[in-house]
């Protein structure tokens, strides 16, 4: 199914943060019109100053209808979803608020229109409870900045329907998005777990003393992340397999990974600990300038998604 098939032109962006103003201008890159909505002081004029900041940085990949025209704030949420066919709900990561959110979407929408919230930790079968029409409410989980990195995380509650994830994968790829679908619910859902089970490891290392916060930054910056931008963690595996592959470097390696594995350990973020990790931090940001830093990493990650793009399909 293409973008056209499923006729979503307009999006409807709820709650404008830090989230939902990085959704808005990727949406308006892809050609959409998008009306937005968020009760905070200022919000209309912070959401137009956030998407004009997003805006070069989407020049590369701008579709011919891109336009910030297309960007309209409604102070009403009511206003804001009635005529969208696709709503991503970026509200406070509050139980209570999100039910709040979706009550007044569905009060104003037809039981086609999707609901896809970004929340990273809420489950959608606590964010469906009580709705009307639970089986077009489904997670579309992305990565900060949504405007920047391509991953989506799609996952159905309980009472999702198969139609809801189809047709919201459908939408995130036909927009050039890179989705998942994950099959069962789980707190944190992916990539968020990946990251910490990395990061139990790394604050349990540097609590012990066996590395400095800077070396550890630079085992994974300098070594395996640079990979891990390429290819997943399975597929890298499967090369250092060499020859036999995944199933060789798991009977070779196999034995010895599971080893580590029983070794790893667990620092709980004592006070203590959690002062070693800022002053490792504070340490490692001596030499740098922060606000340029952030702009350099953007601009590397912008560099890459280009030299990914043009090297052609990878898995
Ligand atoms: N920040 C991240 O890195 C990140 C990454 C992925 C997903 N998320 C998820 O995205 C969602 C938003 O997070 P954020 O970081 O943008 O938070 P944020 O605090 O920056 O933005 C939340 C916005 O919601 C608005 N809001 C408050 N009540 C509302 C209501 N009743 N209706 C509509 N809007 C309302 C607030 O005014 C605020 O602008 C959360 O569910 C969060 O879990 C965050």
């Amino acid at each position: 199914m293409s973008g056209n098939e499923l006729r979503i032109d307009h999006v409807a962006v709820v709650g404008c943060g830090v989230i939902g103003a990085s959704w808005a201008a990727y949406f308006l890159a892809r050609g959409l019109s998008v009306t937005a909505t968020d009760p905070g002081e200022n919000a209309e004029a912070e959401l137009h100053r956030l998407v004009r900041s997003f805006w070069p940085a989407l020049q590369p990949g701008l579709s011919n209808e891109a336009s910030l025209d297309k960007l309209r704030f409604c102070t009403d949420i009511g206003d804001a979803v009635r005529d969208a066919q696709f709503i991503q709900e970026n509200g406070p990561e509050r139980l209570d608020v999100k039910h709040a959110i979706i009550a007044k979407i569905e009060a104003a929408t037809s039981a086609n229109t999707l609901i896809a919230s970004s929340s990273s930790g809420l489950l959608v079968s606590q964010m469906q409870q009580g709705a009307l029409h639970p089986e077009r409410i489904v997670l579309g989980h992305p990565f900060n900045p949504p405007h920047l990195i391509p991953l989506v995380e799609v996952v159905g509650g309980e009472h999702t329907s198969d139609e809801t994830v189809q047709r919201t994968m459908a939408f995130y790829h036909a927009i050039g998005k890179k989705p998942i679908h994950i099959r069962v619910e789980v707190k944190g859902h992916v990539a968020n777990r990946l990251q910490a089970a990395l990061w139990k490891e790394a604050c349990y290392l540097v609590d012990q003393g066996v590395v400095s916060v800077a070396d550890l930054d630079t085992a994974i910056s300098q070594g395996p992340g640079l990979r891990w931008a390429l290819l997943g963690p399975f597929m890298n595996l499967h090369f250092s397999g060499g020859v036999g592959g995944i199933e060789h470097l798991l009977e070779h390696l196999g034995p010895p990974i599971e080893d580590w594995w029983a070794d790893l350990g667990h620092a709980p973020l004592t006070t203590e600990t959690k002062k070693k990790i800022s002053q490792g931090v504070r340490d490692e940001l001596k030499e740098h300038d922060e606000a340029a830093l952030i702009q350099k990493r953007d601009a590397l990650l912008m560099a890459l998604l280009d030299a990914k793009e043009r090297a052609g399909k990878l898995p």
